[in-house]
């Protein structure tokens, strides 16, 4: 049985991601502080060895040498664009050191492939939509320099990586933080009844992206010879805030009127990323629709 290490795995996309695997019949080694993460989201399986630690704060070499992982995915992070605003110190401590920490154990205890969630936040305002993985990188946020910095580490480090920049991926487990994941702020906010605040005018685009779509690419990528290399994944289907504040409405049956506030620093006006590199290689992969994938987040809660 092939042993996957995922740091974060008890978060959101990282939970997925357990699911998918151990599915598959691989054994999993979490390291989670539980910070935005939770073991409620991991299911109960012989196939799972979880350590509570902090991957900045502690030493974490013990369990790469207890477990000798064949795979790493490597996901834990501070993922909020805002926060990476008032906390720059905090933000690169864990996207760059901690990342640098975990790439020097991959190296040192032989990992096959490496893994990990970089973000369209790298490429800064676009000159073209959608964004191909060939556009400039001029991140416009801290969270953004710390993913591309993140990324120019692991092109240098001579172990064999992928790299996957995902869009605004949403679902089932999302940690609601009022700072970021806007289905997962809508969702809650809905399903509670209470006030939504959209930043800007709402005209500005996202290209929304189903947790489950993340777990098969993954899984498929794992499984195949591909190696470094840098990939955007994302719906390739751009909406605004506003349609999607609409369609939600009409879902959760919902029937208050959004708050509009003031555009935040370091959020990008519209984004869609073009994922046909991924999906040329993976040629079944077929995406989640918006429609879908937004029932199933709200079944999964009402249930
Ligand atoms: N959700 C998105 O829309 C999105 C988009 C692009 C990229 N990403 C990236 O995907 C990855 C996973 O994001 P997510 O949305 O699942 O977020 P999440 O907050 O649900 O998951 C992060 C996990 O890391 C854990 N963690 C945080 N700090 C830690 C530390 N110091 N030591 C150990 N564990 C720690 C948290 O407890 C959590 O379980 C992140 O790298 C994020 O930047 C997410």
């Amino acid at each position: 049985m092939k042993k996957v290490l995922i740091t974060g795995g008890a978060g959101f996309i990282g939970s997925h991601i357990v699911d998918k695997l151990i599915m598959n019949d691989y054994k999993v080694v979490i390291i989670d502080n539980l910070l935005t993460g939770s073991i409620n989201n991991l299911p109960q399986s012989d196939k799972i060895e979880f350590y509570k630690n902090d991957i900045y704060k502690d030493d974490i070499e013990f369990i790469f040498d207890r477990e000798r992982p064949d795979f790493c995915i490597h996901l834990a992070a501070q993922t909020s664009v805002a926060y990476s605003e008032k906390k720059p110190v905090y933000d690169a401590n864990l996207n760059i050191v901690s990342s640098i920490k975990i790439l020097e154990l991959c190296k040192k205890y032989n990992v096959k492939k490496y893994l990990t969630a970089s973000s369209a936040a790298v490429y800064g305002m676009p000159k073209t939509l959608p964004i191909t993985e060939e556009h400039p990188t001029k991140p416009i946020s801290f969270y953004g320099i710390s993913k591309l910095t993140m990324e120019k580490y692991i092109e240098l480090f001579n172990l064999p990586y992928v790299i996957f920049r995902f869009s605004n991926v949403y679902g089932p487990r999302q940690f609601s933080s009022k700072e970021s994941g806007v289905i997962a702020i809508f969702h809650d906010a809905m399903l509670n009844n209470k006030e939504i605040n959209i930043f800007d005018d709402g005209t500005q685009i996202r290209d929304f992206l189903f947790v489950k779509d993340i777990a098969q690419i993954v899984l498929l990528t794992i499984e195949s010879d591909i190696v470094n290399k840098t990939y955007n994944f994302s719906s390739n289907t751009g909406i605004n805030i506003n349609k999607l504040f609409v369609m939600m409405k009409n879902l959760y049956r919902y029937n208050k009127s959004p708050n509009y506030l003031p555009p935040r620093i370091g959020d990008i006006k519209d984004s869609i990323l073009d994922n046909s590199q991924i999906k040329s290689i993976f040629k079944e992969f077929k995406n989640t629709s918006l429609e879908n994938g937004l029932k199933e987040l709200y079944l999964s809660k009402i249930c």
